[in-house]
């Protein structure tokens, strides 16, 4: 049996929808909290697959882990282990931030390199070359990222480019190494800011996140900390993407506004009304949306998160628009699924596609290709004329906590079923 998200389209979304917290902040944090020296408890913890592989490798690894109604309760004082087992760590891309964790715990971590979405190499050299740079001494063996703490000392670190991942192993290795460490061309993402809030919170020294240079005093020991997770800017702007692709008037409750700056802009472009206050945001729209030019950049540019559901709502605009994605070097194979939907879309080269939009979208058997690929289908399913049933269902289910049943809730037509074929 395989299980499938059905939508049959062109339900009006209405109503309140509250956001969950962040993914991408929490496969950060839930790692960092094992170099306290007493229990954390963490709050808005996403219940998605992602979040259940990471406590499957904890629990592994010897922490004892409670997670009930998006709290998390880890106690790492029994972690005996630095090797989590690659049929854990191959599941997800954030595995790897185990590697600088258990490296300050047992001053060697033998790491499986991470899995992920398929949406290019995702090569590490800037998280080896950080981790280098503070006196580690780290190969890949056979898939197995090995890093030995040889002479440890606080150092500056230049990345290449603000590599989100390589920020994250920078500086949880940082604040288990003495001495002053600098990351330049730092990411400034909102998930990099609540680790470092997060690391403060644990007794660490953490300066200037969500700049361009990050500087951390290493060495201290780190205590157990009570924290709430940020909510998650990508299911945020999914959300507002999926209000407006239904002509709909939701309200998107316990986020940040301005986290979302980029895509409120781009939408109100399109002619999308959008408005907000301290902890939500209001999306409304009459179907009818303006073409847009659209370059994905590290934050506070346009996420290459959204990318994908934007595109998707780029098909039904009127005109032609230019999607330039500059993060990932083949994140457009979703459009092939699009076009099966009656979607007039060109891949003119690795970053660069054409979209122009057609009256209406026609629903029929898609599949999801990552993560945010299958945040695409839903939007274009929400959109579209007739049954829309996706595929890779597990994909969607590991960065969105119960999507189905938070667009049900305002309107939408969206069930999961099981199905027998595999497409
Ligand atoms: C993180 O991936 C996110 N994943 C991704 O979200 C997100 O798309 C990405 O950041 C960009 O915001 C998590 O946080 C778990 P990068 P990451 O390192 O860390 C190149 C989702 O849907 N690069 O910022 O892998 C790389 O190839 C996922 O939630 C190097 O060349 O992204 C890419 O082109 C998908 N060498 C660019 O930098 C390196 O050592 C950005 O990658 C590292 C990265």
């Amino acid at each position: 049996m395989k299980e499938k998200l059905r939508i049959q389209g062109c339900a009006r979304l209405e109503g309140e929808v509250a956001v969950s917290g962040g993914k991408n902040a929490a496969v950060a944090i839930i790692p960092a909290a094992l170099l306290a020296d007493s229990p954390c408890t963490i709050e808005n913890v996403p219940d998605i697959n992602d979040v259940h592989v990471l406590i499957e490798m904890l629990q592994w690894l010897g922490a004892k882990v409670e997670f009930k109604d998006n709290v998390m309760w880890i106690d790492p004082r029994t972690v005996d282990k630095y090797n989590p087992p690659y049929e854990l760590a191959g599941k997800m891309r954030a595995s790897y931030y185990l590697a600088p964790v258990l490296l300050g715990l047992f001053h060697r971590a033998e790491v499986p390199l991470p899995g992920g979405c398929d949406i290019g190499a995702r090569p590490i050299d800037q998280t080896v070359k950080g981790m280098e740079n503070l006196g580690v001494k780290v190969e890949t063996l056979g898939g197995v990222l090995v890093a030995v703490a040889d002479r440890l000392l606080g150092n500056d670190i230049f990345l290449d480019m603000p590599s989100v991942g390589a920020t994250v192993n920078s500086m949880l290795t940082a604040v288990s190494v003495p001495g002053m460490t600098c990351i330049h061309n730092a990411a400034k993402e909102p998930h990099i800011v609540d680790l470092a809030n997060f690391l403060s919170s644990m007794g660490a020294y953490v300066k200037g996140a969500g700049t361009d240079v990050i500087r951390i005093r290493g060495g201290r020991q780190l205590h157990g900390a009570n924290y709430t997770i940020v909510p998650d800017q990508i299911e945020t702007g999914t959300l507002m993407i999926a209000a407006a692709a239904s002509g709909g008037d939701v309200t998107i409750t316990g986020a940040i506004p301005a986290h979302m700056e980029s895509l409120s802009a781009k939408l109100l472009e399109m002619g999308v009304h959008v408005s907000s206050e301290d902890d939500w945001i209001r999306v409304r729209s009459n179907r009818v949306f303006r073409s847009v030019n659209v370059k994905t950049q590290g934050y506070p540019g346009f996420p290459t998160d959204l990318q994908q559901p934007l595109s998707a709502l780029l098909t039904v605009a009127n005109g032609t628009s230019l999607v330039t994605e500059t993060i990932f070097e083949s994140r457009f194979r979703f459009l092939d699924e699009l076009r099966k939907m009656g979607a007039n879309v060109r891949v003119i080269e690795s970053s660069l596609a054409m979209i122009t939009g057609v009256d209406r979208l026609v629903g029929t058997r898609v599949n999801a290709t990552d993560l945010r690929a299958g945040a695409a289908m839903i939007v274009a399913g929400l959109m579209a004329e007739g049954v829309t049933e996706i595929g890779g269902v597990g994909y969607i289910l590991r960065g969105y906590e119960r999507i189905d049943e938070k667009l049900a809730r305002i309107g939408a037509h969206i069930e999961r079923i099981q199905v027998e074929d595999a497409f």
